[in-house]
């Protein structure tokens, strides 16, 4: 039984009602139904109350000719991440994209060349490899480090990376997905130094921000300092904080004013630069009132984290990496030998779980898989109890 019985997101709710890419037949193929889709990263919650009345208030307006940013979009921003992250931001810093992957992809085109090197620090979001290879960018592995349970950076591997005349830019994923290393200040300092030292541009991926446990608090690596600023591209959105990916838009700051020229020139020539008024609407309701909604899904991810933990207590071959921050846990099943695909087959197979494949994040995660649990709680525990059903059947 969930902790709160009453709580707003124990509600179920069936996401094939609309062509969801988490349970979508490109994702889980076909005859899906009885699987636990917890693959892609988005939460089976509704959106914040007050984004839904702002949705419906915009909706109610029926015009939807051509629009501006509404005024109040930028403050709200700058608020939220003073009042969240003490963070202070310049308003003449930000610059609207659609997505976060779309700033990936221009700052990659734009500050680096055909053939020069990204970092990745691998096992990392997929999307990382697919940006660059479609960029035509060279990726260069600058794996983590599995420690007693814990993922740490390897900085003398980076120094020797970034210090390669052809490595140009690393994509920093901050918090990381999937291994939900919530980065430390020293950490991104020691990262920052690193990459000054070899001028190696640093993209900031901070969408999981907001998305901390206690005992953790994420630092925008823009506000380590100036210097650091300087030398930062900083990608964020609403869109995995308020679980609005479809009717979002992200935003980068950009604190070097040659960039910020660079990129809005740029983003002019791709014309993406234009307002669309359900994505306004609902970014500037959730940065005004979707506080008290973030923490309480915090508490409830919180407490899914905690049943998976006990769960798993109980079965020695799958150990949990103990994650500080998104709501993605990185599981590890080498205890199984199980080939990768061998491991996938088995959990779909077996155990209804219909996860992401540790491989996908690079090579460093064969033998581990990313399991989403933003997810009502009952919905959880049945699966946990398939997998260890599942596991005992072996
Ligand atoms: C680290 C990271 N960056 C970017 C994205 C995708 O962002 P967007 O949908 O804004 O392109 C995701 C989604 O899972 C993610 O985990």
């Amino acid at each position: 039984m969930s902790k709160n019985p009453a709580s707003p997101f124990d509600e179920i709710i069936n996401r094939r009602e609309v062509p969801a890419l988490k349970t979508h037949p490109m994702v889980l193929g076909e005859n899906n139904e009885h699987l636990f889709a917890a693959g892609v990263a988005d939460m089976d919650f509704k959106a914040p109350p007050p984004v839904l009345a702002a949705l419906q208030k915009r909706l109610e307006h029926g015009v939807f000719g051509y629009e501006a940013v509404p005024a109040k979009l930028f403050p709200a921003i700058i608020n939220w991440q003073q009042q969240r992250h003490n963070w202070q931001i310049d308003p003449s810093h930000i610059l609207r994209a659609p997505n976060i992957l779309n700033i990936l992809a221009i700052a990659a085109s734009l500050f680096t060349d055909e053939g020069d090197g990204v970092i990745v620090q691998p096992p990392v979001f997929f999307d990382f490899f697919d940006i660059l290879s479609e960029n035509h960018r060279r990726l260069i592995s600058n794996p983590l480090i599995l420690e007693d349970g814990r993922y740490r950076m390897d900085f003398d591997d980076l120094e020797i990376k970034a210090a390669d005349p052809r490595t140009k830019m690393i994509y920093l994923c901050n918090p990381h997905n999937p291994v939900g290393r919530v980065w430390s200040t020293d950490e991104l300092k020691q990262l920052g130094d690193i990459c000054q030292r070899h001028n190696v541009l640093v993209v900031s991926d901070e969408i999981h921000a907001d998305i901390t446990f206690p005992g953790h608090s994420y630092t925008p690596f823009a506000a380590l300092g100036s210097d650091y600023a300087d030398n930062c591209i900083s990608c964020l959105s609403p869109a995995k904080s308020f679980n609005i990916a479809a009717c979002s838009q992200s935003f980068t700051i950009i604190f070097n004013d040659t960039r910020r020229k660079a990129f809005q020139v740029e983003n002019s020539r791709l014309t993406v630069n234009k307002n669309n008024s359900f994505a306004s609407a609902a970014m500037l309701a959730a940065y005004t009132q979707g506080g008290p909604w973030l923490d309480d899904v915090l508490d409830y991810i919180q407490n899914n984290v905690v049943t998976v933990s006990q769960h798993l207590a109980a079965i020695p071959e799958i150990e949990l990496i103990e994650p500080e921050g998104t709501f993605l846990l990185w599981l590890d099943f080498r205890k199984l030998n199980l080939e990768p695909k061998q491991l996938t087959a088995f959990l779909k197979q077996k155990a209804n779980w219909a996860v992401t494949r540790g491989e996908a994040f690079g090579k460093e995660g064969e033998g581990f898989a990313r399991l989403n649990i933003a997810c009502p709680h009952a919905v959880l525990e049945t699966a946990l109890k398939q997998l260890a059903t599942a596991i005992s059947n072996r």
